[in-house]
């Protein structure tokens, strides 16, 4: 099957030299790419900058802002199989991006920031020929949160971590929510096993059915 995983975090200018964005690492996402490759899936891995080597045989496209990995997700989407929404996209970017360094005055600075769109919400719809997988990251009411998620983004199946214990760890703790109410619970392990769980749980989804792709 082909797989289109998003990993890591996105950056959003202020100004030349300065951006705001989040503790993502992408372990989650290129482990997830490995454990792919590994059940003999083509991937196509879209990154945000991270300080990891790509899998063998992934072919990477290294994104930097939420506006080119939403136009690299949508560039790739047609024939894919199974997308997986692992990177932890940028919510707001600053209204304005200034040309040049921002210069320290006195008194405080307001940034305005704007939403970003969102990627999931952009590329699903009812049509969907492919398996779209969620993941949340919530620091509290995590499966409530989560739940609440696979159904505004219309996801077949949304992976839930604390966002806490995830970010920067070389280990993770999930649980997967599906569309009719069923719950699984990875316990704590690293990145590299739990995603050839995930992996797994993706495969037997496609081959059950499940996916608007096969009823
Ligand atoms: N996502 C996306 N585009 C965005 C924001 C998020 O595609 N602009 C995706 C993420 O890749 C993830 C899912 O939406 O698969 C949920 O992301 P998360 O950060 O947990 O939630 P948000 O929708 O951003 O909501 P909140 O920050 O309020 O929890």
């Amino acid at each position: 099957m082909k797989f289109l995983i998003t990993a890591g975090p996105t950056r959003e200018p202020i100004d030349p030299v300065r951006y705001i964005s989040n503790r993502s690492s992408g372990k989650m996402g290129y482990a997830l790419a490995q454990a792919a490759l590994e059940a003999d899936h083509e991937v196509v891995l879209i990154s945000g900058p991270v300080h990891l080597d790509p899998p063998d045989g992934a072919k990477l496209v290294s994104v930097s802002t939420s506006g080119e990995m939403f136009e690299a997700v949508h560039q790739h989407i047609s024939n894919c199989d199974v997308l997986v929404m692992a990177a932890a996209v940028a919510d707001y970017q600053p209204a304005m991006v200034s040309k040049e360094k921002i210069k320290k005055a006195d008194g405080n600075l307001n940034l305005e920031l704007i939403p970003t769109r969102d990627i999931l919400a952009s590329v699903v719809n009812d049509d969907r020929r492919f398996l779209v997988v969620g993941f949340a990251a919530e620091t509290e009411n995590t499966d409530a949160n989560a739940l609440k998620k696979l159904h505004q983004k219309n996801c077949d199946l949304i992976v839930a971590n604390d966002a806490r214990d995830a970010m920067e760890s070389d280990e993770n703790e999930v649980t997967i929510l599906f569309r009719n109410g069923e719950k699984k619970k990875i316990s704590r392990g690293p990145k590299e096993i739990i995603a050839r769980e995930l992996t797994e749980i993706f495969e037997n989804v496609c081959e059950k059915g499940l996916t608007k792709k096969i009823t």
